[in-house]
């Protein structure tokens, strides 16, 4: 300010730091007699005004906005991540070390780097906090945490025994709503055909031989959200069971028993693992099994299940390609011997991609059957692939073995089954139009297995109310 000197100014600095502790003293004296409060994590802009609502109650406004702010952001959310966890527009907020800006994955943007920078100091008492909400141990002894928050994000950080340059904090946000299908058409991440050849396989004809399905794609593809849009599929006479290490998917069936792994809360403690759920699973008689993410022991009870008559099991697995995800199946620690893979119908390849436009887009690259083995390598058959120069997914052949296959079992005619999927895409084209919602979509699927005309009509009127909106 103009006209102080240095030492004035540093006083009233003193001054205000002074008055902000004082506040912030008296927000937790009065704010811990209120356990609603106290145990509270905020993490939505939702709770945040709540929060703030019954702060400026409990203190009868004696206290400004800004200390009031600045209480929540630190005592009970994560300090200065804290504006970023309440931004819907972010996928990913990550701290690199100190003296480190933080960066920002924007679903619009991308990567973005931030101003705010993060004291070490800050960064570890917020990795406490968030392990000791997840009921886990972090210190130089265990520098490594896998955790979550309560809205189900995931957190991974490391301290500076191991990341020398300081400690790191990365957390995937949870989205509060997943992808439709009609989404990710419109996002251009998958094609009305190749959704209603999807359609037919994942359902099988009047669940005769649904096909079990692996999405693979690299980090953050969007296997975990094409897995879900796909779910709507399912028939909701099946009673089906999903098994993650962190909650993610979301089904819209009632008759779904969502599995979660337990993680040791302390060296000795017991954990849960994805192979012990999968096995239990079998137990649970389940139609349908759905697998978040397969990468070690469970590959192979996953497969023994498929093998032993199992079918319509879907999952995702870490892989750039075909060749690839079917050769980490094969290796350790996965382990599942070469007479299994055929079980494996059909495998689904998510790449991100820049556009023209420079824009980052998640798409559906390559849909691909095994089909043999040759000189003791699995050969797989190319369904659908993109073609860069048309930019679109182009259906290379429709009739490979999973339609032959299903032919063959249900005794319809190959055109016959092509002429359903080319129905369903009608279906699907004007979901699309529609732009029909989660809950619509799940209708008309569902009704369109119960009673195909009635489902075209209720569809065809939405449509038209769509339109003359
Ligand atoms: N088709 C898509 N178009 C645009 N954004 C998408 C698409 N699919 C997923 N996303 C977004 O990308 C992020 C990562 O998606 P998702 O969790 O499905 O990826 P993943 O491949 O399963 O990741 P991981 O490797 O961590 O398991 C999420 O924020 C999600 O909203
Ligand atoms: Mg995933």
């Amino acid at each position: 300010m103009e006209g102080l000197s240095a030492g004035e100014a540093g006083s009233k600095e003193d001054l205000s730091a002074l008055q902000i502790r004082y506040d912030l003293e008296k927000i937790d004296r009065l704010a811990k007699l209120d356990k609603s409060i106290s145990n509270t994590f905020v993490l939505s802009r939702e709770e945040h005004e709540k929060v703030k609502k019954a702060l400026k109650a409990l203190v009868k406004n004696t206290v400004s906005d800004e200390s009031i702010d600045l209480y929540i952001n630190e005592r009970l959310a994560l300090g200065k991540l804290t504006p970023f966890l309440l931004n819907e527009e972010l996928e990913e907020i990550m701290y690199i070390g100190r003296g480190a800006p933080i960066y920002v994955f924007d679903r619009k943007k991308g990567m973005v780097k931030t101003p705010v920078v993060l004291e070490e100091e800050e960064a570890v008492e917020i990795i406490k906090r968030i392990a000791r909400y997840s009921g886990r141990v972090v210190n130089s002894e265990y520098p490594l945490l896998d955790g979550r928050l309560p809205d189900g994000s995931r957190v991974n950080a490391t301290l500076a025994d191991v990341t020398p340059r300081g400690p790191t904090i990365t957390i995937r946000k949870f989205q509060t709503r997943s992808l439709t299908i009609v989404e990710l058409i419109k996002l251009g991440t998958l094609t009305s055909s190749l959704a209603a050849f999807l359609w037919l396989v994942i359902e099988g004809i009047g669940g005769i031989k649904p096909a079990n399905t692996l999405i693979i794609g690299g980090t953050a593809s969007g296997k975990t959200t094409t897995l879900n849009a796909l779910s709507v599929f399912i028939p909701r006479r099946e009673r089906i069971v999903t098994i993650e290490d962190t909650l993610e998917l979301r089904l819209m069936h009632e008759h779904w028993i969502p599995m979660e792994t337990k993680l040791p809360q302390h060296e000795s403690g017991s954990e849960v693992t994805m192979d012990e759920l999968l096995k239990n699973s079998l137990r649970m008689r389940p139609d349908r099994i759905i697998v978040g993410e397969v990468r070690g022991k469970e590959a192979l009870t996953l497969f023994t299940a498929m093998n032993t008559g199992h079918e319509g099991t879907l999952a995702t697995i870490h892989a750039n390609s075909g060749r690839e995800a079917l050769s980490r199946l094969q290796s350790h620690p996965m382990n599942v011997p070469d007479i299994m893979i055929p079980a494996l119908d059909l495998m689904v390849a998510q790449n991100r991609q820049i556009n023209e436009e420079g824009k980052l887009v998640r798409r559906v690259t390559e849909v691909m059957e095994v089909s043999g083995k040759e000189a003791d390598v699995f050969q797989t058959n190319t369904l659908f692939k993109y073609d860069p120069k048309t930019k679109t997914i182009e259906e290379k052949v429709l009739n490979g073995r999973i339609i032959h296959e299903l032919s063959r079992l249900t005794g319809r005619k190959i055109n016959e089954i092509d002429e359903e999927i080319e129905r369903r895409k009608t279906i699907v084209e004007a979901m699309v139009e529609a732009e029909l919602p989660l809950g619509g979509i799940y209708n008309i699927v569902q009704t369109y297995y119960e009673d195909p005309d009635k489902a075209v009509d209720t569809l065809h009127t939405l449509a038209t109310k769509a339109k003359s909106k």
